[in-house]
């Protein structure tokens, strides 16, 4: 199965992809690293890992439609299965979710559909929430709605300064969507198998 993923800032979620699935190209391959934005430190990451990195922004286009035409034309010529968003701070329009239906993940860091939006987790942590966690899911046309793949919690310490819930949670990011991905396309590749 061959992936892309989009990312716009850090890319310790990306990292934690390309890592996980090194020594596993027969059956996922990260095909490129999509960035929205210039001088994004993921990109520097892709470079350092070897993946091949593509950016562009909808500034660079004059309408948002062809923006993300632009996307769908990149995935279709590198033949995609799946589009993992990791960190990518725009929403997903219709053009690009009618050529990927059900096959664009996200990672939300919070218990959905608990804290949606931008700033999951911080808003946990000022909610005074005993506990808060990671979710992974389809994308849909609604924010932060789309089915959901597989979630786990974080109990928050309330000792911990934002710092620390946020340490904790991508330490569970890190590890919970490469294994959520892993386990979507070997059930694919199965499923594949036992058809024929
Ligand atoms: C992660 O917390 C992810 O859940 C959210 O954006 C953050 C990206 O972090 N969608 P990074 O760029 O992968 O370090």
């Amino acid at each position: 199965m061959r992936c892309a993923i989009f990312a716009s800032g850090q890319g310790s979620n990306f990292q934690a992809l390309v890592e996980a699935f090194q020594g596993l190209k027969s059956e996922i391959e990260i095909a490129f690293l999509f960035c929205d934005q210039a001088g994004a430190y993921v990109l520097k990451r892709a470079q350092n890992l070897h993946i091949s990195a593509f950016q562009f922004s909808p500034t660079d286009f004059s309408s948002r439609q062809d923006y993300e035409e632009a996307l769908v034309d990149l995935c279709q010529r590198h033949h995609l299965d799946y589009i993992l968003l990791a960190g990518y701070m725009r929403l997903i329009h219709q053009p690009l979710l009618q050529a990927y239906p059900n096959r664009i993940i996200n990672i939300h860091p919070s218990l959905l559909p608990n804290f949606p939006g931008r700033h999951g987790i911080r808003d946990a942590y000022d909610s005074g929430v005993a506990k808060t966690g990671v979710t992974v899911h389809i994308i849909d046309e609604n924010i932060d709605q789309g089915k959901i793949l597989a979630q786990e919690a974080v109990r928050i310490d309330p000792a911990w300064q934002l710092e620390d819930l946020e340490t904790a949670i991508h330490t569970i990011e890190h590890q919970l969507y490469p294994q959520v991905i892993l386990e979507l396309v070997r059930k694919e590749m199965n499923h594949g198998k036992s058809i024929n």
